[in-house]
């Protein structure tokens, strides 16, 4: 791999949100690491994205459910000579069902694949970028994290609220410590067309949603890569999920509980 280039490390670069952060750093001329599960996915966004802008692709299949995962990542990289700029904890999903109806395996796994991995994928590449004096870290997170918790979303929302509050301390910490370039931020979409409603069974229902509510993954991503180069922790894209931000935070808070309560039925599914 060409070492002049800076390298952006992204999980779940084989579909959505996480192929289009792929598209839009690889324009922007850099390296790209890409892993997922879907290897043959991979491989033919790395062959177009090397023939269209020149860049160097690394393709690492790997389930993040795993716990060995993270460590094999970083060490594919490392044993190629590479040093990791940038890193995207983009891979997620939504369980169907309720906590009381999924298995106990499957929460783990949850936990492991939208948690326990970026974390540790973050805690795996920050002393590099201290000591290079420069680092970009996106956590996907979502609006799901500012909304109040609701029947179904039982570990989602309280997993993205996590990831919002952690990469805001991460964000401090870098700050207080004198790292001014090493920048962390959460990106929080709302309801954005990619395979997430597929894999989570509720594409039928929210394809009867007014269209006004999505967006495209472009300016999800765009959003993301803008605000962390401006050292900004928490982003949210999009003037619809703006404003269920801002009311989340000047509601009284048992009418945000009744209002996601209400809602919830409109793109949950509780039944397994
Ligand atoms: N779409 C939305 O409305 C929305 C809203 C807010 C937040 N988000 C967040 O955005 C992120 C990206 O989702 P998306 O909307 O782009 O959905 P998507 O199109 O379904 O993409 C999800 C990606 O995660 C990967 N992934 C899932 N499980 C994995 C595992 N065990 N190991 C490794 N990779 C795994 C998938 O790859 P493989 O299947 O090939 O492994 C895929 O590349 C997620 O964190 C999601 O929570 C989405």
């Amino acid at each position: 791999m060409g070492m002049n280039r800076r390298l952006c490390l992204i999980t779940g670069a084989s579909s959505g949100i996480g192929a289009e952060f792929a598209k839009q750093y690889a324009a922007l001329g850099w390296d790209l690491a890409l892993t997922a599960r879907r290897a043959d996915r991979l491989q033919v966004l790395a062959a177009e994205l090397h023939a269209r802008h020149g860049v160097l692709v690394e393709v690492i299949p790997e389930d993040l459910a795993n716990p060995g995962a993270p460590p094999r990542i970083i060490a594919a990289l490392e044993g190629k000579g590479r040093e990791i700029d940038a890193l995207v904890n983009n891979a997620g999903y939504g369980l169907p069902g309720t906590f009381l109806s999924t298995s106990w395996s499957d929460q783990a796994d949850f936990l492991q694949v939208l948690y326990t991995a970026p974390v540790e994928l973050t805690h795996r590449v920050l002393p590099g970028m201290a000591a290079r004096g420069f680092g970009r870290i996106i956590n996907v997170a979502s609006l799901a994290g500012y909304t109040a918790g609701s029947a179904g979303h039982t570990l989602y929302g309280s997993v993205k609220s996590a990831m919002i509050k952690f990469s805001e301390s991460v964000a401090a910490e870098c700050e207080t410590l004198g790292h001014k370039d090493v920048h962390c931020t959460a990106l929080c979409p709302g309801f954005t067309w990619s395979e997430f409603h597929d894999v989570n069974g509720m594409r039928e229902t929210t394809n009867k949603m007014p269209k006004w509510m999505w967006m495209e993954a472009a300016p999800v991503v765009k959003a993301g890569i803008e605000a962390v180069n401006r050292g900004q922790p928490v982003v949210v894209p999009g003037v619809f999920n703006k404003a269920v931000a801002t009311l989340t935070r000047i509601l009284p808070e048992p009418v945000g509980r009744a209002l996601a309560h209400s809602q919830t039925a409109r793109y949950r599914k509780l039944e397994g």
